[in-house]
Formats: structure tokens, sequence, C-alpha cells
């Protein structure tokens, strides 16, 4: 049976993904609320760590599979965006070529996600600079 605390949870958490909704797409809720390829990955073969200029820091590790990307996970200690970021980076690169996935622009991932504030534009500049850090780790 539902308490009033259970109740005053549910509450809560409607009222935080309501406040959410009108800042962020659904692709960046989605992808905050059920990351993707979250986690280090042990002997990576490309591996990029970056701290951006919020202080927040982004990891991003590679495994590769006959020259593609087979695998991709990120790290961060940073905001809700960034995570949204990470996933969204991780999940688009694999079955890229080094090449292709060096490729990436900000405008990319910021499009895949259907667009960020303008105040978080800065995340996924730092999740695309992770990514090449950890394409030229591999170079
Ligand atoms: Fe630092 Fe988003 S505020 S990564």
């Amino acid at each position: 049976m539902a308490t009033d605390f259970d109740r005053l949870v549910e509450e809560l958490q409607r009222q935080v993904l309501e406040d959410a909704r009108a800042v962020y797409s659904d692709k960046v809720i989605e992808a905050f609320y059920n990351p993707k390829n979250l986690g280090r990955m042990p002997e990576p073969d490309g591996k990029g760590v970056v701290k951006g200029g919020c202080g927040d820091t982004m990891e991003i590790y590679l495994r590769l599979d006959g020259g593609r990307i087979g695998e991709a996970s990120f790290m961060t200690d940073g905001c809700g965006p960034s995570i949204a970021c990470g996933s969204t980076l991780t999940t688009m690169v694999q079955g890229m070529s080094l090449d292709e996935a060096g490729e990436i622009r900000p405008e990319d991932l910021l499009q895949a996600l259907d667009g960020l504030p303008e105040e978080s534009v800065h995340c996924a500049e730092l999740a695309v600079s992770t990514l090449r850090e950890a394409i030229a780790s591999r170079a």
C-alpha cells in the first residue's frame, strides 16, 4: 500500500520530470535516465580523458573490431546533459571506422539529441573532444 511518503516521492519525481521536459528534448531525458554504454572499459584500444572548462571530466573508451569501432563506452562526473551526450555519442560511433567517427562534430551530436539548451552546448563539445582524443590515442 502506498504511504504518504511514497506519494510525496512520486509527486517530486513527476515534478522533476515535468521541469526537465520544459528544458530538454525527450531524447536527452531518455538518454539521461537510461544511459547506454556507461562504464570504464578494461584494456581499451583507445581512451580519451578530457576535463572541460566547466570542470567536469568525460572519459571515452573504444574497442576495435576489424578496423571498426566494435564497442564504445563512457564515464563522466558531469551534468545530466553530459551523460546524455556520452550515451548518444558512444552509441553513434559503433560500427564506424576511426576516420568516420573522427568526423563527428558537436553539431551532429546536438542534432542526434534534438538539441540542447545554449548553456549545455559545451557538454556536447566536451564529449566530441573526448572522442577525438580516444581516436588519437589509437593513431
Ligand atoms: Fe560540465 Fe555539462 S556542465 S559537462
